[in-house]
């Protein structure tokens, strides 16, 4: 099968774009990856030149450039809204990074104008796309723990402490339920839809004073702004509620946790933030069973030669989905734009709820559709097996 690939363009050429450049070039037959851009040219220069992407450009000669059909937005979130409104009025379909934007009047008005345009915007995480969490919603499609009754997940870090070494955290968005907390919101949606209705209680981060002298010389004390402890009790368009604990204020030692019950039985899902973490199934008179995945894309480098990013695992699969649906003239099922609203309203619900002490109802809903089984994500012989990828088609 011949498909014609879709030229795409990289917008942001920081920390997380090496594993993109290297995934969008060589691990989706749908994408040509025809360009780089950053702010600062010599950036992009530099990431065309490491990974032999044809094109450096600047924003404006991607939007003016006819040839570019798609855009992967990989700026900090402080510029999402900018960088995507740009690229959809220049008539690209727009793949954005987490978290959609810092406010979510302007994500409502993106998707709006999405829309009105034609156009196809997806928003992350992808990791939802990956082996666990599709293996997860497998089992739960399929019966294995009967009707979810109930679900909770939880992470904990030190996030004033992350924050001397990545100084994006030090301003909006930067707290653990957007930063990170987005994952297991990302997750939990996809598994169980929509939330209908949020209460919580939260705590804000404490006024930070830098302890690593060489990262912060001169470094007044700051203070992430936002609630970066939240306790927070969801319900469920299916039915089923939902408990989230995300804590920011405590150590890094992470204690993630991620458990779905049902009618019939219990799963345990791994860690959001990866591809393919384990998914385990607890039946009654039954000893726990991890479950082998159905779906490809693990996180694992099928690609040879190890790479320093290679734990950022497969990003990029969202963005291969996005192009399918493109290319296939399908419904964007998956990480479309309602969903990223969604996940967005949902956060700002917690937030809302825990500084109004009142319950708060969501406005926004989505559909994800499972993807279809797939787990050969192998290299064989030399050529890349197909069923992975193929699972993105449809
Ligand atoms: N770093 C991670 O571990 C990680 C993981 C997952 C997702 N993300 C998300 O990916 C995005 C980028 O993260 P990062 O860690 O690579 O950030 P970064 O700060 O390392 O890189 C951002 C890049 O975008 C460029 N940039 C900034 N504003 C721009 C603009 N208006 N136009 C064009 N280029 C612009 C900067 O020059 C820089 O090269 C964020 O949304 C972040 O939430 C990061």
């Amino acid at each position: 099968m011949s498909v014609r690939k879709v030229k795409t363009a990289v917008i942001g050429c920081g920390m997380i774009s090496s594993i993109y450049i290297r995934n969008l070039s060589r691990l989706f037959s749908v994408i040509d990856l025809a360009a780089v851009c950053n702010i600062h040219r010599e950036g992009a220069e530099a990431r065309a030149k490491e990974f032999g992407i044809p094109k450096a450009m600047t924003i404006d000669e991607a939007a003016a450039d006819p040839e570019i059909e798609l855009a992967v937005n990989l700026t900090p979130a402080s510029a999402h809204y900018d960088v995507i409104k740009r690229m959809l009025l220049a008539g690209k379909h727009v793949y954005t990074e987490k978290m959609f934007t810092t406010d979510l009047e302007q994500s409502r008005e993106l998707v709006a104008l999405a829309a009105e345009k034609g156009l196809l915007l997806g928003v992350a995480p992808d990791t939802v796309l990956g082996a666990g969490i599709q293996t997860a919603r497998y089992l739960i499609d399929t019966g294995m723990i009967g009707k979810v009754t109930s679900a909770q997940v939880c992470i904990n870090r030190n996030q004033a402490l992350n924050s001397e070494y990545f100084r994006f955290l030090r301003g909006p968005g930067g707290t653990l339920p957007y930063d990170v907390g987005i994952y297991y919101i990302g997750a939990l949606l996809a598994l169980l839809g929509s939330v209908t209705q949020i209460t919580a209680f939260g705590n804000p981060a404490p006024m930070h004073e830098p302890q690593a002298a060489f990262l912060n010389e001169g470094a007044e004390p700051w203070q992430i702004p936002g609630l970066n402890t939240v306790a927070a009790s969801l319900r469920f368009e299916c039915g089923a509620v939902g408990s989230v604990l995300f804590d920011g204020n405590t150590v890094g030692a992470e204690q993630h946790g991620f458990t779905v019950y049902g009618t019939r039985g219990i799963l345990k899902v791994g860690d959001p933030d990866k591809f393919g973490d384990p998914v385990t199934l607890i039946l009654p008179e039954n000893a726990p069973v991890q479950m082998p995945f159905t779906h490809g894309y693990d996180g694992k480098n099928m690609l040879g030669e190890p790479a320093p990013y290679d734990h950022y695992g497969h990003r990029g699969i969202g963005v291969a989905e996005l192009a399918w649906a493109l290319r296939k003239g399908r419904p964007h099922a998956r990480l479309s734009g309602d969903y990223g609203l969604h996940c967005q309203e949902v956060l700002q619900g917690m937030d809302i709820a825990a500084e109004t002490g009142k319950a708060y109802e969501t406005l926004s809903r989505f559909e994800m559709k499972g993807l279809r089984p797939g787990y050969y994500s192998s290299m064989f012989n030399g050529a890349m097996r197909g069923d992975a990828e193929a699972s993105l088609m449809e």
